[in-house]
């Protein structure tokens, strides 16, 4: 259990590190999107295991530090590496980056994540916009005593996701000739896939797309009032819609071929943020 005292000793620590710099925007990067770090011009990096309390990231494809910068003309956080819950971390380790970045002053957040597609018209290498997600009664963030100084006990979730930042999304693909869709991102721990009888529950419950991981940090972020986008990319079909077996290596791959055109519009929205 983290006090509240844990989280600003933390973000002290971060703040220091920053220096002179002021991010305004905290980025998570997925599987196989951390290429985004690339586009910061003399990034500042700051390994995960320099901020106390933090926990290194073991996910493949993950690199476990923050890098500051500057993208699209404004001054952002990066988490190149996120902490799932199948690493052995609980909700509260998985989202104590993103309270951090909020002490730091850190107001609006884009997360990012590869998932599979439960909706059958979605294709490979789609992108989702997430509207909306699916928990139901797993892991959660915000079970023990409440803190106070970042939200109520029993908050709001009736709109997680800032359909303002969804539309200029929207937009910025629009010109580039991609609709991109809208839809339910479910939220499962892993570390296995699913199952496909799992899949065909998920769709009759309402879920486009299935990952393991964003959804608690969500939480948080919206428990400190965080506005949020949430991007999905669809790296594969969800278990049981193709006659193949799922790997982590196409996953990692088709975040790899997504990247640079994923980085390319979030660099775009940050411009127009
Ligand atoms: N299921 C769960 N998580 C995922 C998947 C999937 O099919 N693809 C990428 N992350």
């Amino acid at each position: 259990m983290y006090s509240y005292s844990d989280y600003v000793e933390s973000a002290k620590a971060l703040c220091r590190k920053l220096g002179e710099f002021c991010p305004e925007v905290l980025i998570i990067l997925g599987s196989g999107l951390g290429r985004l770090g690339e586009r910061l011009k003399d990034p500042i990096s700051v390994p995960y295991s320099e901020i106390p309390h933090m926990h290194a990231s073991t996910a493949p494809g993950h690199k476990g530090r923050f890098l500051a910068g500057e993208l699209g003309g404004k001054q952002v956080l990066m988490m190149q590496g996120r902490l799932h819950i199948y690493e052995g971390r609980t909700a509260e380790e998985a989202v104590f980056p993103i309270r951090v970045a909020r002490l730091t002053g850190i107001e609006k957040m884009i997360v990012t994540n590869a998932a599979g597609g439960v909706n059958e018209s979605y294709k490979p290498g789609e992108l989702m916009l997430i509207s909306d997600f699916i928990k139901l009664n797993s892991v959660n963030p915000l079970i023990g005593p409440n803190i106070e100084e970042f939200g109520p006990r029993f908050p709001d979730m009736t709109r997680v996701f800032d359909r303002e930042y969804m539309g200029l999304f929207n937009d910025i693909a629009a010109s580039h000739g991609e609709s991109v869709h809208e839809g339910v991102y479910f939220y499962t721990t892993g570390p296995q896939y699913e199952t496909p009888a799992e899949i065909r529950a998920m769709r009759i419950l309402g879920a486009d797309a299935v990952g393991m991981s964003t959804v608690p940090e969500c939480i948080a972020a919206r428990h400190c009032g965080m506005r949020i986008l949430g991007i999905t990319l669809v790296t594969n079909m969800a278990a049981g819609i193709l006659d193949k077996p799922l790997s982590g290596e196409e996953v990692v791959e088709a975040g790899n071929a997504a990247s640079d055109r994923l980085s390319s519009y979030v660099t775009e929205f940050l411009g127009r943020l």
